[in-house]
């Protein structure tokens, strides 16, 4: 289905994280396309617990939680954007225990280290990767780190990144705002995302 789905880790809601996150999913309507918001936040779920039934059973059956409600919007989305920001070098606590828990959507073999391959692949599917530090460069406060990591979780899904947005020197809630030519970045990378789809 031609639609972006937008995930959001940051706790602190009307922060730049969420503010990030309008201007993508504006862009991508400006496409014409549907779009979905979900905030991590406000979504009760676990980190994942490592009981593996999910090789067996194909899909999350050891916890019975918010994240049942985003799998099927995973599936039928298109289009993914990944909004964090940076905590302690990385992704949040949220964004990284929601990555874990896609860990149901891989097809594993026995053999020891096994082969793995994502159900989602294969579909077309395209995805655009954000992320906003206080820092002022990239490796002083983890941008790059943070950027790879949550490129190669979501390439690994199935999904190619067509965009990514380093949003750096941003600290205080709703300080992007202050940034007109940020926020036209993010919604340049919505509309080319909804393009691509
Ligand atoms: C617990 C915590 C850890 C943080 N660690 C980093 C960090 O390692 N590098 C960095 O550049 N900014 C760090 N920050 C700053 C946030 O990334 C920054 O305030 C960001 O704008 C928050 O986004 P939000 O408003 O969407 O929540 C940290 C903030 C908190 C609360």
């Amino acid at each position: 289905m031609k639609k972006v789905l937008g995930i959001g880790g940051s706790p602190r809601k009307g922060g730049n994280s969420d503010i990030l996150m309008k201007r993508l999913l504006k862009g991508a309507s400006n496409e014409g396309i549907a779009t979905e918001e979900i905030q991590l936040r406000d979504y009760q779920f676990q980190p994942c617990i490592g009981c593996e039934r999910c090789r067996k059973d194909k899909r999350c059956t050891g916890l019975q939680d918010g994240m049942q409600l985003i799998y099927p919007k995973i599936r039928e989305a298109s289009g993914l954007v990944l909004i964090s920001p940076i905590y302690s070098y990385n992704m949040t606590a949220l964004m990284k225990s929601f990555i874990d828990r896609l860990y149901c959507f891989y097809d594993f073999t026995d053999d020891r280290p096994g082969y793995w391959s994502s159900q989602l692949v294969g579909h077309g599917r395209k995805a655009v990767i954000v992320a906003v530090g206080e820092q002022a460069t990239s490796e002083a406060g983890g941008m790059d780190l943070t950027l790879e990591t949550l490129r190669r979780s979501i390439e690994a899904l199935g999904h190619e990144v067509i965009g990514e947005l380093p949003v750096l020197g941003i600290f205080n809630k709703g300080k992007v705002r202050e940034y007109p030519q940020i926020l036209e970045q993010a919604e340049d990378l919505g509309t080319r995302l909804a393009s691509l789809l």
